[in-house]
């Protein structure tokens, strides 16, 4: 994706996360949609996202649930479980609307403050600009081991673990491609 492209999906998520901060409720649906495809565990999981997060997985999720490409049922169960947990490395409270716009233009603009920021960031406190850079780096991996935890199968945790990362099958394609549109 070109930095173009980066700074229009940077002024979108701005954007929505203003909408989303004042729209913090599920519709009777949204609700339903989500009993449908997680578990308890998984929905207390996705519960302990901030609404921004919450919006955004519930897009990705409608995303892929349309997605031409996927054909088999099942895939689109999974692809649709991933959506809605790929970011729950990403806790209430771990970013302010204006740090997840400081850490998107660090880096995609300055890598090496970027670098210096993450040396800190694991024993930083929550609130800082620091962590947020953190939490941004790990909330992949963080995400895939609270899945983890819960006894989720690998298929999930791997799509949860690699959704930053250059996708090695057609389902993480899905996904990454799906992430980017939202
Ligand atoms: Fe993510
Ligand atoms: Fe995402």
């Amino acid at each position: 994706m070109g930095r173009d492209n980066s700074v229009q999906k940077l002024y979108r998520q701005w954007a929505n996360a203003i909408k989303y901060r004042h729209n913090p409720r599920h519709t009777e649906e949204e609700l339903k949609f989500l009993q449908k495809y997680l578990s308890d565990w998984e929905r207390a999981l996705y519960n302990q996202m901030g609404t921004i997060d919450q919006r955004h997985a519930l897009d990705v999720a409608s995303t892929v649930k349309k997605d031409p490409r996927i054909t088999n049922e099942e895939e689109r169960t999974l692809l649709i479980r991933a959506a809605l947990l790929h970011d729950i490395g990403k806790v209430k409270g771990d970013f302010t609307i204006w740090q997840r716009v400081m850490v998107k233009l660090i880096y995609m603009f300055f890598p090496n403050y970027r670098k210096k920021l993450l040396v800190d960031g694991e024993k930083s406190k929550r609130g800082t600009l620091q962590k947020a850079v953190y939490v941004q780096d790990v909330h992949s991996k963080r995400g895939a081991h609270m899945l983890c935890l819960g006894g989720a199968d690998q298929e999930l945790v791997q799509l949860v673990k690699n959704h930053h990362s250059i996708p090695r099958s057609r389902l993480e394609r899905c996904l990454l491609d799906a992430d980017n549109l939202n």
